[in-house]
């Protein structure tokens, strides 16, 4: 029979391989102060030139290592970079990637306890630290995602199958119309009817105003509907606003609706004590969501369900086969598919787990506040600069703000001041619509981002509004 090609590289050529990729790696962010806060000239032909028909022969690892680093990375806004305040930054810590690579290169299965016990039981304790951290009780229970919208599905269908069973047509969902797209999504996705969604006017600081909860509910119940999950926002994406989240759990009690809160953003500010002042009521939910790609800083691909009642999310996700039955779980250990729709999956746990025990919870909660300081810091700087106004009182780390120029459009000028700070490359900012006006967001969330570099960003937001304001 004629030799196969080996895919098992030799030792000597697997260290070089990851030496030379390490090395490519560390370069890179060493290098990421300096480098464009975003370069994305020319992408639609760059992108064009990249189409490839699949490769028959192979390539050598330095050639492609290149290519990755010097033709692909940078064609890209600059996400990790310290000036990125763009939408909703995270940074990508280096242990996680590392993390990312061992679990990898060892490749365990990590869908179901038995396959890999410790490997499991390391992923339960993360998930039980942020059970402790929210205050939910030991009955909670969770799952890594790869990111917020996945865990938001998973919430939406946990609290579907433990309030609605099959009939879902009369299924109502409340949430305010500042609430993430993905909700709505995930509602669709979960088999949820459009017009049995409802989402609800807020206050001026774009926070859910409760009375409007309570009486679309009462109208709904009067028309024979079935209100069943009550959403809140711990941090909404368009201006970082908190939701009344005490009050919207009195009225989800009230009405035995299941509580669910979208802390993808805002909820890991709960670890400092500003923070939890901030998000009271975090833990008076059914079920929330966090991101650690966002608030604990990770890189992308790690978003997290927690659920009070660990066994309505099981009963939500629990379904075996035959060929599964050697994957039995002892009591209080954890088999991630039972509480997931996943079976197969990378080893998520550790990419959470090794920077936690590596730098400590205090680091996160350290960095955490220094963010809620630097944005107050930004907002008083934009308070007392004649031109600009801000939307709302910032509760989190965005501001949303625009630049009432001497003469001409607001809108118009607003956009133009976007598109010069964006183009000038020394500062990544993006732009959303609050009360349906164009507005630009300034959010501050990645762990390489402090006080020069808001100064900094403050300087080049003001000095270009006010040359603009000029011409
Ligand atoms: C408040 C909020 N919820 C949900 C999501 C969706 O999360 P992901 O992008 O991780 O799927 C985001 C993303 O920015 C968010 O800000």
């Amino acid at each position: 029979m004629k030799k196969v090609t080996d895919l098992e590289l030799s030792p000597g050529a697997m260290l070089r391989m990851g030496y030379a990729a390490v090395d490519a790696a560390v370069d890179h962010i060493k290098n990421l102060p300096e480098a464009p806060r975003s370069n994305l000239d020319d992408s639609i032909e760059i992108a064009k030139s990249l189409r490839e028909p699949p490769p028959e022969k192979g390539t050598d690892f330095e050639t492609l290592l290149d290519f990755i680093m010097k033709k692909v990375i940078p064609v890209s806004i600059n996400t990790p970079h310290p000036a990125y305040m763009g939408f909703i930054p995270g940074g990508g810590l280096y242990p996680s990637a590392v993390a990312d690579f061992l679990g990898a290169a060892t490749n365990r299965f990590t869908g179901a306890w038995f396959a890999a016990p410790a490997a499991a039981r390391l992923e339960a304790n993360v998930l039980e630290w942020f059970s402790q951290w929210m205050g939910y009780p030991n009955s909670a229970r969770g799952i890594l995602t790869s990111g917020g919208s996945l865990a938001n599905f998973s919430a939406v269908v946990t609290a579907r199958k433990h309030l609605l069973e099959d009939d879902i047509s009369k299924g109502i969902i409340y949430a305010s119309d500042q609430t993430h797209h993905c909700v709505l999504k995930v509602a669709l996705l979960a088999g949820i009817p459009e017009p049995n969604i409802r989402l609800l006017p807020v206050d001026r600081n774009f926070r859910a105003i409760p009375e409007m909860f309570e009486r679309a509910v009462k109208t709904d119940l009067r028309k024979g509907m079935k209100p069943f999950l009550l959403v809140g926002n711990a941090g909404t994406t368009n201006s970082g606003a908190v939701d009344p989240l005490p009050d919207l759990a009195d009225i989800a009690k009230r009405h035995n609706l299941w509580y669910h809160i979208d802390a993808a953003y805002g909820g890991f500010f709960y670890l400092c004590k500003k923070g939890k002042k901030i998000l009271k009521g975090l833990n008076l939910s059914d079920s929330l969501v966090l991101d650690p790609h966002k608030g604990l800083f990770l890189p992308y691909g790690s978003g997290c369900l927690l659920v009070k009642d660990g066994e309505i999310l099981r009963s939500a996700h629990m379904l075996t086969a035959e060929y599964l039955m050697d994957t039995t779980t002892p009591e209080r250990e954890v088999s991630a598919t039972e509480y997931s729709p996943e079976l197969t999956r990378s080893y998520r746990g550790l990419r959470v787990w090794l920077p936690l025990k590596l730098f400590g919870v205090d680091a996160f909660r350290e960095n955490l506040s220094e963010k809620l300081q630097l944005t107050q810091w930004m907002y008083k700087r934009f308070l007392d600069e004649p031109g600009f106004e801000c939307m709302a009182v910032p509760d989190l780390t965005v501001i949303a703000f625009r630049y009432r120029p001497k003469k001409g459009e607001v809108e118009d000028f607003n956009r133009k001041l976007l598109a010069y700070i964006v183009k000038s490359k020394k500062l990544f900012l993006s732009s959303t619509l609050l009360n349906g006006e164009f507005v630009i967001r300034v959010c501050i969330l990645s762990f390489r981002t402090h006080q020069a570099e808001v100064e900094e960003a403050f300087e080049i937001i003001s000095k270009a509004a006010k040359r603009l304001d000029k011409t």
